[in-house]
């Protein structure tokens, strides 16, 4: 499998818990990120390796899984991002992502207000760094909904798509399959 955009490789890590037996790849544009998931325990059983989520340097058809958690609101192009992941998995496989998105219907306003008080103050309290929570806080509000990244999958060719709030539906899970 893939995981893309690893950062500090949670995924790609808790994947290979799961799938001992399984190789796993794991990619990302931050070279100080991929340096900290390398050095975490069991680390050295995993493909780490730079790249971009815009061009993947793998071969069509290459991967039977494509994971990738908080990855899309960060991209200019999430539908070339998302084609790209199209590309490299193979027919039957499936990609699954992990996002943010905008809290909606009768938990909308609490949860906003709840997210807009809370992230920036405990990044100021925990991490004392609270322009990096509050773009955190401004991008979770302001990225897709999970309709509107399921609409992009089907123009890219994916199918069977399937998709879960969580977190006060301020996170939701989303997994397609090409076909
Ligand atoms: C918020 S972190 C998430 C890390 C990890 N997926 C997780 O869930 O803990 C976002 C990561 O995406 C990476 N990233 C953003 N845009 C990227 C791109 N175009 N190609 C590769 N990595 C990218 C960043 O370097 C960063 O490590």
């Amino acid at each position: 499998m893939l995981d893309v955009a690893t950062g500090t490789g949670v995924i790609a890590l808790a994947a290979l818990e799961k799938y001992p037996n399984s190789t796993i790849h794991a990619v990302d544009f931050s070279d100080r990120m991929l340096t900290e998931a390398a050095s975490k325990p069991g680390a050295s059983a995993i493909r780490w390796q730079h790249a971009d989520a815009n061009d993947l340097p793998f071969g069509d058809e290459f991967f039977d899984a494509v994971t990738h958690g908080y990855l899309l609101r960060n991209v200019d192009d999430v539908e070339r991002v998302l084609a790209e992941q199209y590309r490299v998995l193979k027919r039957g496989g499936r990609v699954v992502i992990l996002e943010t998105c905008p809290p909606q219907g009768l938990l909308r306003y609490p949860v906003t207000l709840g997210v807009r008080v809370l992230i920036p103050l405990l990044g100021q309290v925990v991490a004392r760094d609270r322009e990096s929570y509050a773009y955190l806080q401004k991008s979770t509000l302001g990225f897709m909904t999970p309709e509107e990244v399921v609409a992009i999958l089907r123009r890219v060719g994916f199918a069977s798509i399937a998709w879960k709030k969580k977190f006060f539906g301020t996170h939701m899970i989303i997994s397609a399959e090409k076909q």
